[in-house]
């Protein structure tokens, strides 16, 4: 992939599951790294090992859904970086609730977490990819933007809601050079897939449901999911703006 050398990006969600490979991926091709957790040791852990391995690597410990965290995340790229040219908005919660159970407090929060806090982190990269000539946003959605998923009322809510704003967000700065895409993966194998499994009353009955669609049958790998993150950011992806790119092994075609 080109154009990532040099380049700088800020990641949320990177202490652990997708958004570290994703750190990891845009590390090896060549771009300096603003890692963004509430999760502090993992955070500090994926730091270390990224500096370890001779890649500019900054990390901000804070809650994505407090618009100081990815604020402050601008902030330091700028400062350390010169600027920021890629945003993956990669955090996310997805707390299994019946529909009964989910108050409004429970979807505020999911909403909050999977979409507003992507608006908000948008917000803060913007002036700084305009000054730069412009730049590249990865909302990360879900299969479940598309098809239902048991016991993930809010959480589909809450990812169909970031389709409408990535194409909102590439119709408003294409003009500014700025592409912003979407991505809705099927089940990755990461500690929030292993959460939503341990709800069910059992892991066949869980696999059957979750990825019984998937033609390949299994979870994808973080990194098969970083691979498309990756892309997006890159040059090779110049033509790729406002789109909706499904990576679920066939979930959602049948
Ligand atoms: N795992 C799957 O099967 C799957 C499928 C489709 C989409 N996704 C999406 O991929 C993204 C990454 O998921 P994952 O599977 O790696 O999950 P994960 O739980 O393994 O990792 C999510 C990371 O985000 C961080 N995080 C969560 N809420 C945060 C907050 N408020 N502030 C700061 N950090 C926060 C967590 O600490 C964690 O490090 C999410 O947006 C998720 O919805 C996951």
């Amino acid at each position: 992939m080109t154009g990532l050398r040099g380049r700088t990006a800020l990641v949320t969600g990177a202490a652990g599951g997708l958004g570290a490979a994703v750190a990891d991926g845009l590390a090896a091709a060549g771009t300096q790294v603003v890692i963004v957790d509430r999760d502090a040791d993992g955070l500090a852990a994926k730091r270390a090992e990224l500096s370890a391995n001779g890649h500019g690597c900054e990390s901000i410990v804070g809650d994505v859904t407090d618009p100081d965290t990815s604020r402050r995340a601008v902030g330091v790229a700028a400062g350390v970086f010169g600027g920021i040219d890629v945003l993956c908005n990669v955090a996310g919660i997805s707390p299994p609730i019946a529909v009964p159970d989910t108050t409004p407090a429970l979807f505020d929060e999911i909403m909050h977490t999977n979409c507003l806090a992507q608006l908000m982190a948008i917000q803060s990269v913007l002036p700084h990819m305009i000054k730069v000539g412009g730049g590249s946003i990865i909302n990360v959605s879900s299969v479940g933007a598309l098809v239902a998923l048991p016991r993930l009322t809010a959480y589909c809510a809450s990812k169909a809601a970031v389709l409408g704003l990535t194409r909102s967000i590439a119709y408003e700065y294409a003009d500014a050079n700025i592409r912003c895409n979407a991505i809705c993966p099927g089940g990755i194998d990461t500690p929030m897939a292993a959460e939503v499994v341990g709800s069910f009353d059992s892991r066949e009955d869980a696999l059957a449901r979750l990825t019984g669609r998937q033609l390949a049958k299994r979870f994808a790998s973080p990194q098969e999911i970083a691979s498309l993150v990756i892309y997006l950011a890159s040059a090779e992806s110049a033509f790729v703006n406002g789109a909706v790119i499904s990576i679920d092994a066939g979930h959602t075609t049948w």
